[in-house]
């Protein structure tokens, strides 16, 4: 039976499955050809990559083994350098594609000031058809602020780590974002889960909804755990979930979860995970968004 890719829209319209697979973390950056075909086998169809993952060659390779059109694989990669044009070129080299999206990976690849040229390069090469989509990551509201103004081309994503624990701080930027029309996509959304120290007080709201949706929903065809709801709360949120896996059972669970249909979770479950995590701040890739960025004054929900 075929299956209909779960989607977002960029403004552009063009359409981004919501689930991403990332090969720039875990296991699957260490054998990125290897998870790759499984991970398209199993349904991903959203590969996150980037010039520092140092593994867009094996994108590319596995794409052209895979068997699919490379127009049913959605393709991010990042810029990770001020050298916009030779940069650009390299990527499309090692992937043998232009990449449905292109990102500035950090608003460290310039400063300040420059940061408007750097996408005033990346807007040109759209306009050419060098490139597709073109967004950011890392961005604060200063850095979206000097690329917004005057943009022929907003952004299509920021790019961010995006979960419970950060929404109080990320909240400047999520307005501007709102205001823009620009997507959020979510880097490290495991985390409260995987890196906070014990899981913080969503955790137990995550154990408690699995619970609720694994009774009222015996027809699944995955077992919902505290994974599952974590990513289905990004989903809701309106957001794209970009995570990782070199294993191949899990692999598998995430191409499954990709798959699920909309609304498993209540409103008042989405709220609840919502408004519980912004009692924390709680990040773990710190050094692109904390500078000159203020930090909420809240506790990091260890005690
Ligand atoms: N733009 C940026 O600056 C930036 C920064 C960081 C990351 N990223 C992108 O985002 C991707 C994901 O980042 P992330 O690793 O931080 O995402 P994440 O979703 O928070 O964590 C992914 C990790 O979760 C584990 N996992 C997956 N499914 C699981 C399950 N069912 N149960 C338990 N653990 C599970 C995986 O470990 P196993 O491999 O052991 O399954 C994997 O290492 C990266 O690969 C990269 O493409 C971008």
């Amino acid at each position: 039976m075929s299956r209909t890719v779960q989607t977002f829209d960029l403004a552009s319209g063009v359409k981004i499955p919501w689930l991403g697979w990332g090969n720039g973390s875990g296991q699957a950056r260490n054998v990125p050809v290897q998870a790759g075909l499984i991970a398209l086998k199993a349904g991903i169809r959203h590969v996150d990559t980037a010039q520092n993952y140092l593994n867009e060659g094996a994108v590319g390779e596995t794409v052209a083994n895979s068997g699919l059109s490379k127009d049913e694989i959605f393709v991010t990669s990042k810029l990770p350098v001020n050298e916009v044009r030779p940069a650009v070129q390299e990527s499309i080299k090692k992937l043998g594609f232009i990449p449905d999206l292109f990102l500035i990976h950090s608003p460290h690849v310039a400063a300040l000031a420059d940061l408007k040229k750097t996408w005033q390069v990346l807007e040109e090469m759209k306009d050419a058809g060098e490139l597709k989509e073109i967004g950011v990551s890392n961005f604060r509201p200063q850095d979206l602020e000097v690329v917004l103004d005057g943009a022929k081309y907003q952004p299509a994503v920021n790019q961010i780590e995006y979960h419970p624990y950060t929404l109080a701080h990320l909240e400047p930027v999520l307005a501007i974002q709102a205001k823009h029309g620009i997507l959020t996509e979510s880097f490290g959304p495991l985390t409260p889960l995987l890196r906070h120290p014990t899981g913080g007080p969503v955790k137990p709201v995550l154990t408690k909804i699995a619970k609720r949706v694994t009774e009222s929903n015996p027809s699944l065809p995955i077992p919902v755990d505290e994974v599952v709801v974590l990513l289905l709360w990004t989903r809701a949120m309106g957001v794209v979930a970009v995570t990782a896996s070199g294993n191949e059972e899990r692999i598998k669970l995430l191409a499954e979860i990709s798959y699920l249909p909309e609304n498993i979770l209540t409103k008042e479950e989405v709220q609840e995970i919502t408004s519980v995590g912004k009692t924390v701040h709680f990040r773990h890739y710190r050094e692109h968004m904390e500078k000159d960025f203020a930090l909420p004054d809240l506790p990091d929900g260890t005690t």
